[in-house]
């Protein structure tokens, strides 16, 4: 077994035990063996061995010199109106011309909602309960019939979900969208290790292995031939979003333009935070680049600190994993020098004790490390952040209760609706919140922004009748 050069350099980097049950193994174990060792850099993982794990947590972490990031505001709220309107024309000319493509990232486990399947296949519209990716594809279509231009759609799926992934979309025919503008790849994956540094086994023939993040999808892109496939449909736009967020304005022209007009490479969407504490990333300046600091990282002063000015929150930038990226700049941040940090993330880790047995642990036993895409803001050219509304963008699910649950998430899709039908006459009840006594809801292929509802609501020649349980479609 020795022999092999893989078990050679597995024990010549002190990782040898990963080997140690080699000889027990059916030869099909032994080839899975193999090849979980076989995608592992043991010099990146003894490199981050001695930076991350060998450290404390926040090892690697600088937090000096922060200052709010500037954005571009809303003409409402201050912001220049003429550029937003030049911005959103721009933004149009760019979709009719086929640059933008969508871009989901759908690789995570999805623990918190406590859901077993790819979370894109989790039931979230109020009505209907389409998934969340029906409600993609539909705004895809719906945008590609607006713009006279089908949008091409690729997705990033991980080893725990590629072909369930992808079998979700087989057996809904691509939710009507040509298959051969849906483009599924996987991306990579890291192996956890104990606090000793040691690789976890989780089985005595499988590596413990997760995906190395969303920021693992810029490689990915390049590995999988997607960015070269982007230049031979003449696409050089990626529209980034998370697959947990129904209400996501992912084929927004203004944001088109006003990445186009700043000649950025890699722009964000950031909505003013809810509260102090709320659970997302901040976007920060620091020693004149553009940074996002993790919600977990920012000390509790510096998230609560109030600006004297305005009596709002400092750091009120919040970042809802909303982006643009060239595609050049992908290309640049997966070949060239520059490359994304990892991050450490303590987890209760199945895995192999010493003498074989799997172990469940109770807290923390090793480290899993994990690739950020906003970590590529830094490196990139004029990065601009505008300003978003959450009503609008931003309503995730991630919880089964509470805050960015189902239940929020469909309660701000019926409010988003109301707002479009109350605009154009519709007079529906609401509560303070703006929420009508019952659900209804509205097809992203009848209207999946105020535009295009607006389109198909002044095309109707009599004003639709809502009530409990109706579907505009
Ligand atoms: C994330 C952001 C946070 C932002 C918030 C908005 C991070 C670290 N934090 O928090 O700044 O304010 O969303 O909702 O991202 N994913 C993969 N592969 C992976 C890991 C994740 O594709 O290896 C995807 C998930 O499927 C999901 C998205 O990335 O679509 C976000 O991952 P998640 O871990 O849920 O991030 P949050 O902690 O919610």
């Amino acid at each position: 077994m020795a022999s092999h050069p893989l078990v050679a350099a597995f024990q010549q980097a002190g990782q040898g035990h990963v080997f140690a049950h080699f000889e027990q193994l059916t030869p099909g174990q032994q080839a899975e063996l193999l090849a979980d060792a076989g995608e592992i850099d043991l010099a990146e993982i003894a490199e981050l061995d001695r930076t991350l794990v060998q450290k404390n947590a926040a090892a690697g972490l600088d937090l000096t010199d922060l200052t709010p990031a500037s954005y571009e505001a809303f003409p409402q709220n201050g912001g220049d109106a003429a550029a937003w309107a030049v911005a959103k024309a721009e933004g149009e000319d760019a979709l009719r011309a086929g640059r933008v493509a969508a871009f989901v990232v759908a690789g995570g486990q999805g623990t918190r909602l406590g859901y077993d399947g790819p979370k894109g296949t989790y039931p979230v519209t109020p009505v209907l309960k389409k998934t969340l990716f029906q409600v993609f594809a539909e705004k895809i279509r719906a945008a590609g019939a607006r713009y006279g231009r089908p949008l091409h759609w690729f997705i990033m799926t991980s080893h725990i979900n590629h072909a369930a992934t992808e079998a979700f979309f087989r057996e809904h025919g691509f939710f009507g969208l040509a298959e051969n503008t849906v483009h599924f790849f996987r991306q990579g994956r890291m192996p956890a290790v104990g606090f000793d540094g040691k690789i976890l086994l989780e089985a005595k023939h499988r590596i413990a292995m997760s995906p190395d993040g969303h920021g693992g999808s810029l490689r990915a892109l390049q590995r999988s031939g997607a960015l070269d496939l982007m230049q031979r449909e003449g696409i050089d736009i990626l529209s980034y979003f998370q697959v947990d967020n129904p209400m996501v304005r992912f084929i927004d022209p203004a944001f088109v333009g006003w990445h186009l007009r700043t000649r950025s490479e890699m722009s964000s969407k950031m909505v003013p935070k809810a509260y102090a504490g709320e659970k997302v990333g901040h976007f920060c300046a620091q020693r004149g680049r553009t940074v996002v600091i993790e919600y977990s990282d920012l000390p509790k002063e510096r998230q609560e600190e109030v600006d004297p000015a305005t009596g709002r929150l400092r750091f009120i930038a919040g970042s809802v994993a909303i982006h643009l990226l060239d595609r050049e700049f992908i290309r640049r941040m997966a070949t060239g020098a520059d490359a994304l940090p990892f991050h450490r993330a303590d987890k209760k880790i199945p895995c192999l004790d010493a003498a074989g047995n799997l172990v469940k642990p109770e807290k923390p036993n090793g480290v899993k490390f994990e690739l950020f895409v906003f970590d590529a803001l830094p490196f990139a050219s004029n990065p601009v952040v505008i300003e978003a509304s959450r009503a609008d963008d931003f309503s995730p699910v991630k919880n089964a209760e509470g805050i960015d649950s189902p239940k929020t998430c469909a309660d701000d899709q019926v409010r988003q609706f109301t707002r479009w039908a109350n605009a154009h006459g519709a007079a529906l009840p609401m509560d303070a919140t703006g929420l009508p006594p019952f659900a209804f809801e509205v097809s992203p292929l009848f209207g999946y922004d105020e535009d295009s509802f607006a389109a198909a609501w002044a095309a109707r020649s009599d004003a639709p009748v809502i009530a409990a349980g109706s579907v505009l479609s």
